[in-house]
């Protein structure tokens, strides 16, 4: 599928923009790890990475899973994202990840297939009412007893900047539309998750987790190209006025100079959703056989 379809990615393929993702990840890895180890992930499972992008987690999934393990890495973007983790895979001569190009709106996996689900930052672009149709069909791949481990922004508007600027709402207002696009996306969808995974008949159990971020600091250049590279495309695509981003930059200048500047993220909601290991799901019938 190209990347030129309808709902694309708002953020686009750019190799900038794939690079960025990677600073992202690393910021957050940590957490991550400790997410994967209360979903359960282990050596051996066959475990799928929703939405992979260029496939950060979807290698770190490979190193857990193990070469008796396999990851199903799946992302529409078949023309820079799904080639360029390929190619690490190639390279690192990786036999335990295999890559689909495929829109989650219709994606589908036999029945009690797999040992669990990830996914991040990725069902927050899907148009809302194909959310809960997506999650009853991961409801149905999981094998009984296996989790789905889904991360996803809520509550977009808590980023701030400390001492405060004068336009960061304006700022993470336009990111949210941008997000949600022109196709009824969700940009704080992790507030959703609890109660979609509840109503498939999955055990919930949440986290949050949030990034408090001192300009000088290894991870300060999440922050500092989100604003310098991204917000000028929302500029382009007429989410944001030239005359506010020129004024948040230079807001933002003088607080990249400020030892006690601390820039907070928006909290990203961690959902574990459990399939009980006994019980038999509702509509466990329906689910296609691919
Ligand atoms: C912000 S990136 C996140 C990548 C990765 N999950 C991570 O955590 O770094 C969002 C990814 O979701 C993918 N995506 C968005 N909508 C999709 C859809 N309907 N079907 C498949 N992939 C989709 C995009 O192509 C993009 O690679």
């Amino acid at each position: 599928m190209s990347s030129t379809d309808a709902d694309p990615y708002p953020f686009g393929y750019r190799d900038e923009e794939l690079e960025r993702l990677g600073d992202q990840h690393r910021v957050w890895q940590e957490e991550n790890q400790a997410f994967l180890s209360r979903a359960g992930f282990k050596a051996g499972d066959t475990l799928v990475d929703l939405g992979c992008g260029p496939g950060f987690t979807t290698l770190d999934l490979a190193q857990r899973v193990g070469p008796k393990g396999r990851v199903i890495a799946v992302d529409r973007d078949g023309e820079r994202s799904i080639p360029r983790l390929q190619r690490l895979v190639d390279a690192a001569g990786l036999r335990n990840v295999e890559t689909r190009v495929a829109d989650l709106g219709r994606f589908d996996l036999p029945l009690e297939s797999v040992d669990g689900v990830y996914g991040r930052w990725v069902l927050m672009y899907l148009p809302e009412d194909k959310v809960g149709p997506l999650i009853a069909r991961i409801a149905r791949w999981l094998k009984p007893g296996a989790a789905c481990a889904l991360a996803e922004f809520c509550n977009y508007r808590h980023i701030t900047v400390h001492p405060r600027t004068e336009h960061l709402d304006l700022i993470a207002e336009a990111l949210m539309r941008t997000a949600a696009g022109d196709h009824g996306g969700n940009p704080e969808i992790g507030n959703v998750l609890p109660g979609l995974l509840g109503q498939v008949g999955l055990d919930v159990e949440l986290g949050v987790v949030a990034k408090a971020i001192r300009p000088g600091s290894s991870e300060w250049r999440w922050p500092d190209v989100l604003f310098r590279q991204l917000l000028p495309t929302l500029v382009d695509t007429g989410h944001l006025t030239r005359e506010v981003l020129s004024s948040f930059l230079a807001e933002w200048e003088v607080r990249c100079q400020d030892p006690a500047t601390v820039f907070f993220s928006s909290p990203v909601m961690e959902v574990v959703g459990r399939r009980p290991a006994e019980e038999e799901l509702p509509n466990k019938g329906s689910s296609l056989t691919v």
